[in-house]
C-alpha cells in the first residue's frame, strides 16, 4: 500500500522567516506561498531532491495547526506524507485494520491538487500521517 515519502511537513510560526532561512541560510529552492483556506494553512514546499519539505503556517481562526504551535512555539515536525496508488482502497484497508481516519473519512484536495487523507497519530506511534493519491 505504502509508496514513496512525498514530503515531511514542519509547522512554523512565521512562514516568511522560515522561507528566508531555507532559501538564504540553507540555500534551498522554495516555492511561492500557497493559501489553502479549506485546510487552514499557508504552505510552501522546499525541494530537496529525493523528497520535499512542506512548511506550514496557520491561516484563519480555526487552523488545525494552531494547537500544535501553541505546544511547540518555535515550530516542529507536524506530519509525514506517503503516496498511495489508490487512496480509497488504502482508506478502506486501514479502517478495516482499525486505524482511525481523521475528519469525515473522505479525501480532500491537498496542496498538490490530489486527494489526501490524514490518519490519527495515536495509531502510528505519535506521528500524524498524510496519505496522498500518487
Ligand atoms: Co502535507
Amino acid at each position: 500500500m505504502l509508496g514513496r515519502l512525498n514530503h515531511v511537513a514542519l509547522a512554523v510560526p512565521d512562514l516568511a522567516a522560515a522561507v528566508a532561512a531555507y532559501r538564504n541560510t540553507l540555500g534551498a529552492e522554495v516555492t511561492e506561498p500557497q493559501a489553502l483556506p479549506e485546510h487552514g494553512v499557508t504552505v510552501v514546499f522546499v525541494n530537496v531532491g529525493n523528497t520535499k519539505i512542506e512548511l506550514l503556517e496557520p491561516l484563519g481562526e480555526s487552523s488545525p495547526i494552531a494547537a500544535f504551535l501553541a505546544k511547540n512555539p518555535s515550530g516542529g515536525m507536524h506530519h509525514l506524507c506517503y503516496e498511495v496508488d489508490d487512496i480509497l482502497a488504502a482508506r478502506d484497508q486501514l479502517k478495516a485494520a482499525g486505524a482511525r481516519v481523521l475528519g469525515d473519512g473522505n479525501p480532500r484536495t491537498g496542496a498538490h491538487g490530489k486527494p489526501v487523507l490524514f490518519l490519527h497519530p495515536k495509531d502510528f506511534f505519535g506521528t500524524l500521517i498524510e496519505l496522498e493519491q500518487s
